[in-house]
């Protein structure tokens, strides 16, 4: 007997559904994918990118990790931002966050969680950057404008890195976007910090200081 054969037969449901309405989407898909966007998000299971915004599958190229953070060494996120941006061309990466965020939480606390914490300390810095606008909240006021400035600060990552840059350089067209996610209503909020070029980095990067 196949195991978690609940998800094999939702498999065939949805394969089939989709077959009635376009009996080709499959075999076009298979040739290639030509996504205009990249998503940036948390794992969190409630987050799901394709549902959310209501796209099929081939529409959004997608990198998922604990509390969506890009961090300037980490291969995984960058390969996949490099492979996005120079052989998918998306005109468009998106980081969201999402209110409610485990990482974040995590983050503001005290406690200890083994490995993560190493994880965590991008968003603790994250949180030292911004005491300020921090101090005089309440706990969940915290929490929530924790999730927003660590997506402004993913954006800033992202439109650092050599990838953005060297697109920009190139006369690429390539938006980066700063949303945020709220799990209670199913929303999502853009932070209206979208970048698209070294002028405008500059920009906000004066505002912020
Ligand atoms: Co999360």
């Amino acid at each position: 007997m196949k195991k978690l054969k609940n998800l094999f037969d939702n498999n065939q449901a949805w394969a089939r559904a989709i077959k009635e309405k376009n009996p080709d989407f499959f075999t076009e898909l298979s040739k290639q994918q030509t996504p205009d966007y990249l998503w940036i998000g948390c794992s969190d299971s409630r987050v799901p990118e394709n549902k959310i915004v209501d796209l099929p599958a081939g529409e959004i190229f997608v990198h998922r990790n604990i509390a969506n953070v890009v961090v300037h060494t980490d291969l995984n996120s960058l390969s996949v931002i490099q492979y996005a941006v120079e052989v998918l061309k998306v005109k468009h990466i998106i980081v969201c966050g999402h209110y409610g965020c485990g990482g974040i939480k995590a983050a503001m606390d005290n406690n200890k969680h083994g490995l993560i914490d190493n994880w965590l300390r991008h968003i603790k810095d994250v949180r030292r950057f911004h005491e300020h606008k921090l101090e005089g909240l309440s706990h969940e006021e915290k929490l929530d404008l924790l999730c927003e400035l660590n997506v402004v600060e993913q954006v800033r990552n992202i439109c650092n890195s050599t990838i953005v840059q060297d697109a920009w350089e190139r006369g690429c067209e390539l938006h980066v976007h700063g949303w945020v996610y709220d799990i209670a209503n199913g929303t999502l909020k853009d932070l209206d910090d979208c970048i698209s070029s070294n002028a405008q980095l500059a920009e906000r990067n004066l505002k912020h200081q």
